[in-house]
């Protein structure tokens, strides 16, 4: 063969190579949501919209937290109901399956065998000042089981098992961040590896995202109470109704007044949804005092229609195709475990439990 040929062919083998290398590096992404009921807006801003666009650019894992809901003991039936429609949204907001990796948490055995490891290392008292934690006692003070102390445990196992350094989550999440990164950095110290990466919180914007309810309170939540969240499912009819009635005062006193607490909270979904001009337009009328709340709410549940129409059609046509839906979750599944399984493998390595 002449040289010149011979140099085309191995520059060829070079950048296929090249590819494949850059393909290995890109950096690992893991995120999931839990299956307590439809996604909301606050769900959609604080991560989805995240997973969307990191789906083309990093080696992403996103997955359904089904353990994570267990802590609410569902019945069997929504259990199963829960876990297939959170899918059918992932898929109807834009995850592509050929892009990344789709899974149902309690697919990968692994995340509970790295969940009880961590849990050895994981002291109650750490536990026990975690937040979310304490916010779980107030709500649910007759059903305060192990599950929701340890859930921060079962949370690091989910991002360690493929050893993710980026995690894109809403502000609520930072202090499970922190604590994933302690007990990786534990267990790393404890056993003389590196197995660990650091896993931080993640969001394209400068800071973590939190979209408030409209009950006034400072977080939209699944389980805020009926009014409090727009669920991305929401017919139109509902969420006129709901806007309608979310909180406001009676208006500013002063002009250029600095904006009460559920005032901010009509904006801060106003900022999600709407364009810069209403935005802007609705700044003004608070400025120079000549706002109505009901002339803003009518135009926020617009928007938000106009917003969550695209997703509520899909989310209608995808719920019959239960072949696609089945699918996805075994080809995401036996995906997953290939990663998790080189890391189940390399922490019982490191920890001693070899066979005799
Ligand atoms: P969950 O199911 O409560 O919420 C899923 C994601 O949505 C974000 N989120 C919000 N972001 C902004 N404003 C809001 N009002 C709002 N409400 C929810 C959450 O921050 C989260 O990113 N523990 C997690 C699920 C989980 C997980 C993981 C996440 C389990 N293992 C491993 C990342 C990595 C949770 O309860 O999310």
């Amino acid at each position: 063969m002449f040289l010149p040929q011979c140099l085309f062919i191995l520059k060829i083998i070079g950048s296929i190579e090249a590819i494949a290398y850059f393909r290995c590096m890109k950096e690992i992404v893991v995120s999931g949501i839990r299956s307590t009921g439809n996604l909301h807006l606050g769900n959609y801003f604080g991560a989805m919209k995240n997973f969307i666009r990191m789906q083309d650019e990093f080696n992403c894992f996103f997955f359904i937290a089904d353990y994570h809901s267990l802590t609410t003991h569902p019945s069997p039936a929504d259990f199963h109901l829960n876990v297939k429609s959170v899918l059918v949204e992932y898929l109807a907001c834009g995850l592509d399956p050929e892009k990344c990796t789709l899974y149902i948490q309690s697919d990968l055995p692994e995340i509970a065998e790295l969940y009880l490891l961590l849990n050895m290392n994981a002291y109650v008292g750490e536990l026990e000042r975690c937040t979310s934690f304490k916010e779980k006692i107030r709500k649910q003070p007759d059903n305060i089981n192990a599950g929701l102390l340890t859930y921060p445990t079962l949370m690091a196992a989910d991002i360690l098992i493929h050893r993710a350094v980026k995690v894109p989550v809403g502000k609520d999440q930072e202090q499970h961040l922190e604590m994933a990164r302690t007990f990786g950095n534990r267990f790393n110290r404890m056993y003389e590896t590196e197995l660990f990466p650091e896993p931080y919180a993640f969001n394209f914007g400068t800071q973590l995202v939190k979209i408030p309810g409209l009950d006034g309170s400072g977080k939209m939540g699944k389980s805020e109470g009926e009014g409090n969240a727009i669920f991305l499912a929401d017919a139109p009819e509902l969420i006129r109704k709901k806007v309608m009635r979310a909180v406001s005062d009676s208006g500013p006193a002063v002009m250029n007044q600095e904006k009460p607490e559920v005032i901010k909270n009509l904006f801060s979904l106003m900022e999600a949804v709407s364009s810069a001009e209403t935005l802007a337009f609705f700044e003004e009328q608070y400025n120079v005092m000549k706002i109505r709340y009901g002339d803003m709410k009518k135009q926020l549940a617009e928007d938000m229609i106009a917003f969550t129409d695209p997703f509520r059609k899909r989310i209608l046509e995808l719920s019959k195709d239960e072949k696609t839906v089945q699918q996805v979750a075994r080809r995401g599944a036996e995906k997953a475990r290939e990663s998790a399984s080189k890391t189940i493998r390399e922490a019982r390595n490191a920890i001693g439990i070899r066979q005799i």
